[in-house]
């Protein structure tokens, strides 16, 4: 086990109490967990499959103009057929654990109603053979490929209660072996990105008052799958959630800037993890929304903040906030045209965004248990004449963002492992196949896998489980 956090940043290392790790600035835990991340519509195909049900983004990606170059899920990695081959790429690299999503339409086609018994056997293929490798399988249950049979998406009420069923259901079916669930994926991007500015499926711009309600049925969908996991699970499951909270990180670590920090995590993130984590929604979100504000049921509430085992985190992007003299407290400190950023124009550079996305999060609401669910960039990766991509520039962010994490173990937070994205080169959602954040590269037309400087660097890492 971790020792306490450190309060105020003192060094009371993790290692020093559980013998788990030098108390250097290089090494991490003897029993960190190292993983790789990929979800289910990115790495795929095979979507009309044994019984597989259509999804919002399979009429997303077919819609022209919808993705930048008309990409889609329709074959992806294959997956669906090699991921004998991915498991294979996984031992390679010498990974404990797997961070893969579920299409909820491979195992009830049009949302819900009657299982198919195929979709499920696909999983149980991936889970058994991961654990032959030695691999812990850490299952998402949505990582927004939402079938299109649940009429109105996440409009509708219903798809929250739709959600909890399937969240039942596969728990019912998959925890003697699987120990970590993950409900839902990064509720800001299947919410406000998909129905409110419009980028992602189902691609609508609409008024606030509707955004506000489809966000309540997000973290209410989230409330309702943990309640629905934790009674059709066996003991010892561990349920938690894969969120992008916006991270900020203080312009100066002086206790001022700190506490700017705490404040703006908690505000920014109102309508989701704050929500959850606290079971009510902050006065000033409500207050802010005003006529706006999502319409609830008693006993709502109550549901969005069940208990949960972990916390897991998607970081890849820092915002600097300094404390200001404004009615918040503090002030967001915008990118700039010169801020230095990876190849998705959203990526801006900041390693510090992972100490403090973990500390913060750890101060404010004290989770038993946070991982790094998500971390990793796109790069341009050139493939050179021998046929190998030398991502160093990859290399340099995940050297840099994990120089931060180790931080945060060195002082105690309680972080548990880390999941690399991604596992492979994959489909980027709107982005379609021109932004790539694979370790292995993969040629999309002989779907070949071929590992890129960065997975030998990362293996190297795994092997001496300290920074190199
Ligand atoms: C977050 C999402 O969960 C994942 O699907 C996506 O590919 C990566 N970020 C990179 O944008």
């Amino acid at each position: 086990g971790r020792g306490a956090a450190a309060q105020g940043g003192a060094a009371t290392s993790a290692a020093a109490s559980s013998g788990a790790a030098a108390a250097d600035a290089l090494s991490f835990p003897a029993d960190f967990l190292w993983g790789c991340a990929t979800a289910s519509y990115q790495i795929e195909g095979g979507v009309k499959e044994d019984g597989r049900g259509e999804t919002n983004w399979d009429v997303f990606s077919h819609t022209p103009g919808k993705t930048r170059d008309g990409g889609t899920g329709d074959v992806a990695c294959d997956s669906y057929h090699r991921y004998k081959e991915d498991i294979e790429l996984l031992k390679a690299l010498g990974v404990k654990a797997y961070r893969f999503s579920v299409a909820w339409s491979r195992i009830f086609p049009s949302g819900r109603g009657k299982p198919n018994q195929k979709g499920l056997d696909y999983y149980n293929r991936l889970i058994d053979g991961l654990l032959a490798a030695g691999i812990e399988p850490h299952m998402t249950l949505f990582h927004w490929d939402l079938p299109t049979g649940l009429e109105g998406g996440w409009q509708s009420r219903d798809t929250a209660y739709a959600f909890g069923d399937y969240a039942g259901y596969m728990a019912g079916k998959v925890t003697d072996r699987v120990k970590h669930i993950m409900t839902v994926n990064e509720l800001r991007c299947f919410t406000d990105l998909s129905y409110m500015t419009g980028g992602k499926a189902p691609g609508l711009k609409l008024p606030m008052a509707e955004v506000n309600q489809i966000r309540h049925h997000g973290v209410l969908a989230h409330g309702l799958g943990v309640q629905a996991i934790r009674a059709a699970a066996r003991a010892g499951t561990e349920v938690g959630l894969a969120d992008n909270p916006t991270i900020f990180v203080p312009a100066i670590e002086t206790p001022e800037h700190i506490a700017a920090t705490g404040k703006a995590m908690r505000e920014e993130n109102a309508m989701f993890l704050t929500a959850i984590l606290e079971g009510r929604y902050l006065e000033s979100y409500l207050a802010a929304q005003g006529k706006d504000a999502p319409k609830m049921k008693a006993g709502d509430m109550k549901l969005i903040g069940s208990p949960l085992d972990f916390v897991s985190l998607n970081i890849y992007t820092p915002n600097f906030v300094r404390a200001a003299d404004t009615a918040s407290g503090y002030e967001i400190l915008p990118h700039l045209a010169n801020s230095p950023r990876m190849a998705s124009p959203w990526l801006y550079v900041g390693p510090e965004a992972l100490y403090w996305g973990v500390r913060t999060v750890s101060d404010l609401w004290k989770p038993k248990k946070i991982y790094i669910s998500e971390n990793g960039t796109s790069a341009d990766d050139p493939v050179a004449q021998d046929g190998k991509v030398y991502d160093a520039d990859r290399v340099m962010y995940l050297r840099n963002y994990l120089t931060h994490l180790q931080r945060a173990t060195r002082e105690g937070y309680p972080i548990e492992g880390y999941f690399l994205w991604s596992l492979m080169d994959n489909f980027e959602w709107e982005d379609g196949y021109t932004k790539l954040f694979g370790i292995h590269h993969v040629d999309f037309k002989t779907l070949k896998r071929t590992p890129k400087l960065s997975a030998d660097w990362y293996r190297e890492l795994i092997r001496t489980n300290r920074l190199v």
